[in-house]
């Protein structure tokens, strides 16, 4: 029985959430690794949406264990609030387990991350505004809280008092804003303490023991290998580990546990925030794609950037991540198009460039080198094996194997759980 990896091969938004919620009827754990409630999930089941943030997607599926893993972000407030927005929805969410090491957001990272974006102005990165970033920054710095200070509250108070020595002089000589007490955020978190304390477990520990017992794990990450810290268009990147390695350190499975990564890419490609984005369309393809495609964060409902499929950088994913599978979605999106755009390698200051270029500048200015493909008219949403699509999709799919360096072994011709081709199974 494997562990397979569910990640971003792009910006994000790809339909992770869809992929992972497919492969939750045959998988007993669904493992959120990365990221917090910057994430946002839109899983359609029977019709019915859901958006998920903080909660891993496999929650929808009834039998499936749902664990928060030690490298996620958890914002309390919004993890209760969801859990009782899907418990009113029928959802049972009991069995959710939340990693003891996984650390929270407290309310004054939300402020700081409102602030520095305000600060930074034209510099800004375009966060979702959540405290991800100052979060993740406590994390490395060893001022952060963890889900296991929420259960003494002699520690717990040691530990806001000395992130807050330092937040505060920020707050006030920097920001202008005032100084947080330790009292008022020591009781915004302990409020929860009480109800978390049935989720809390030694998670590793549990997953370890799954593999053991041969059970199915599937690792979802939230954002994308070009949003990872390290991978990704730094600084215009999340602050977590959004690629396969970071399904080992924010779960605590070992690499040799790990069987398959399947990276989730859209048939063209989009973006929230700020950052470089080479095949970035600024005119009526681009407001086609986003009308067409519903590109508006599930999040912050920013209208998302769009643009043409770019080969550079799936093929970059299939590199650092070590892909084994591509999952393509969204392919009903293009119908219509007569021709389609997509790039196989960049301009850079005049050089044509095949793989991702390893300086930042060079990103910033690469202009995108086109193929264009045949499109096709009809309508390919009813399509559920490869064969019902037509030629010109199929050579479309074909082709973007051959120039991505991975097999496609499923596509999405919908939103919905059904919607989909499926050419190889990812749980054999
Ligand atoms: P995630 O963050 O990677 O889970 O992706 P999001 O949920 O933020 O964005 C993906 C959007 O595309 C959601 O609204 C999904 O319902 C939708 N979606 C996923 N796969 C397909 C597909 O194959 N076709 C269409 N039309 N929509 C899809
Ligand atoms: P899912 O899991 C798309 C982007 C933000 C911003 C940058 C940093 O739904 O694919 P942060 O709040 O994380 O510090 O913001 O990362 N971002 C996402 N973009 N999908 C996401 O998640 C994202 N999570 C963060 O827009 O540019
Ligand atoms: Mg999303």
């Amino acid at each position: 029985m494997p562990a397979v990896v569910v990640l971003g091969a792009q910006w994000g938004d790809e339909g992770k959430g869809k992929a992972t919620d497919q492969l939750a009827a045959r998988t007993d754990y669904v493992v959120k690794f990365n990221g917090g409630n910057n994430a946002g999930h839109t899983v359609v089941v029977a019709g019915e949406k859901y958006a998920l943030h903080l909660l891993p997607s496999g929650i929808l599926t009834p039998g499936v264990v749902p664990v928060i893993g030690n490298g996620v972000v958890v914002d309390l407030e919004v993890l209760f609030q969801e859990i009782d927005a899907l418990e009113q929805r029928g959802v049972d969410t009991s069995a959710l387990l939340v990693s003891t090491a996984a650390h929270v957001i407290p309310p004054y990272n939300r402020t700081l991350d409102k602030v520095t974006e305000r600060f930074l102005g034209k510099r800004r990165i375009g966060t979702t505004g959540r405290g991800i970033g100052p979060t993740y920054s406590d994390k490395i710095n060893r001022i952060g809280i963890r889900v296991q200070d929420l259960f003494d509250e002699h520690i717990l108070t040691q530990k806001v008092e000395g992130a807050l020595d330092g937040k505060n002089q920020l707050l006030v000589k920097v920001y202008n804003r005032r100084a947080v007490t330790v009292e008022e955020t020591v009781e915004d978190l302990l409020q929860y303490a009480e109800r978390l304390r049935p989720h809390v477990a030694d998670t590793p520990l549990v997953l370890n023991r799954a593999l053991d017992e041969g059970k199915t794990l599937v690792f979802e990450a939230g954002q994308a290998t070009m949003l990872d810290v390290d991978h990704g268009t730094y600084p215009f990147v999340t602050s977590s580990s959004a690629t396969a390695g970071g399904a080992c350190t924010g779960s605590g499975v070992g690499p040799t546990r790990i069987d398959r990564v399947v990276a989730v890419a859209k048939a063209y490609t989009t973006r929230v925030g700020e950052g470089p984005f080479p095949t970035e369309l600024l005119d009526e393809d681009g407001e086609w794609l986003r009308t067409t495609g519903g590109e508006y964060g599930t999040t912050t409902g920013r209208p998302r950037r769009t643009g043409w499929y770019d080969a550079v950088v799936v093929r970059y994913a299939a590199r650092v991540n070590g892909l084994t599978d591509l999952v393509l979605t969204k392919l009903d999106v293009l119908t219509g198009k007569e021709k389609i755009p997509v790039a196989v390698a960049y301009d850079v200051d005049g050089r044509r460039v095949d793989e991702m270029p390893a300086d930042q500048s060079d990103f910033h200015h690469a202009k995108p080198v086109y193929e264009y493909l045949d499109g096709w008219t009809e309508d390919i949403t009813g399509a559920r094996t490869f064969e019902e699509l037509p030629v010109a999709a199929q050579r479309y799919v074909e082709h973007l194997e051959q120039i991505s360096g991975v097999r496609v072994s499923s596509i999405g011709v919908g939103p919905g759980r059904e919607a989909t081709v499926v050419r190889h199974e990812l749980l054999d």
